[in-house]
């Protein structure tokens, strides 16, 4: 049966620590994995603006020897043309695996149902599991392994925030929400999660006082407003600005390290002065994505083949 990679909820932990095993791997010894996709061709579909995904998708995949076939459907040339299946089921005759970034995680789940070939999420409402794989190898590079860890996320609970949930929760790391009341992580997502953690020990916490972050290794800031959300910024301005991530907060909670996965809104929700500091991971989880997924593409084919 062919394998996607939608959210990462169904991995156990040995599988995730291996997935993270090999995109070391693949960082440190790229020459191994140059024919991985051989032939190979996969659509990228972006129904969102990226930067990073696409770019590390595009390079990655020419990296492991494929080719990347780009479509944005942003403009609206292909969206509402035909429906989704149908977009998934033709993508499927000519290339072997589709790339996705969408509005809704449905969409994803149709892709996967109309196409026999790897869907990959590269972002939706719901989850962003290419962005959590980035992360954590950027976690065990800083901190040497993933034991004993935990990661408080600040600001509004969204589709990172579930994905590193989901990750921490089966792997074992400590993960707090620390919300505004009202934007809160999905809350069967944050149950769920509560009910993988017992397998692996890891606390799965939520509030919203920022007192709840003290003794966190590692603070994580995400726009305020994500992709697709018209509120206006002023609106939400003044009950988010007590959840910045800065250097008083880093003092507050004793955290070592700061980590985004951005874009970053400099001196909104995250201080311009900490993401250029000493402390900030920012970078290296950007440069990690291009080895999380090229661990996800090498995986998938590896078992599709
Ligand atoms: N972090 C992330 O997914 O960045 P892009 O939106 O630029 O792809
Ligand atoms: N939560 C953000 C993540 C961007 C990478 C968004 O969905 O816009």
């Amino acid at each position: 049966m062919k394998k996607d990679l939608l959210t990462f909820k169904d991995w156990n932990a040995e599988d995730l620590a291996g997935l993270i095993g090999l995109a070391e791997s693949i960082k440190t010894t790229p020459a191994k994995y140059a024919d991985v996709l051989k032939g190979k061709s996969i659509a990228a579909i972006f129904e969102k603006p990226s930067l990073r995904t696409r770019v590390s998708f595009d390079v990655g995949i020419n990296k492991l020897g494929g080719h990347m076939v780009y479509l944005d459907v942003q403009s609206g040339k292909l969206a509402g043309r035909e429906d989704a299946k149908d977009t998934a089921a033709n993508l499927a005759c000519w290339t072997d695996g589709i790339v996705a970034r969408v509005f809704s995680h449905q969409t994803l789940v149709e892709f996967s149902e109309a196409a026999d070939i790897p869907v990959i999420n590269a972002l939706c409402d719901l989850y962003h599991p290419c962005q959590a794989i980035a992360d954590f190898l950027t976690l065990k590079e800083t901190f040497g392994s993933l034991d004993n860890l935990t990661l408080a996320y600040v600001g509004d609970g969204n589709n990172v925030t579930h994905s590193l949930m989901i990750m921490g929760a089966i792997l074992g790391v400590n993960v707090v929400s620390v919300t505004p009341e009202g934007y809160e992580v999905d809350q069967s997502i944050f149950s769920l999660c509560t009910t993988l953690a017992k397998a692996s020990g890891a606390k799965i916490t939520q509030s919203s006082d920022i007192s709840a972050a003290k003794g966190a290794n590692v603070l994580y800031a995400d726009t305020w407003l994500s992709m697709g959300d018209e509120t206006p910024l002023e609106k939400i301005k003044a009950i988010f600005d007590p959840y910045k991530v800065d250097e008083a907060m880093m003092k507050l909670t004793g955290a070592t390290h700061v980590m985004h996965c951005q874009p970053a809104h400099r001196d909104l929700e995250i201080s311009g002065t900490l993401i250029d500091s000493e402390a900030s991971l920012l970078m290296q989880q950007a440069e990690n994505r291009m080895h999380g997924q090229n661990a996800i593409l090498t995986h998938l084919f590896e078992s599709n083949s």
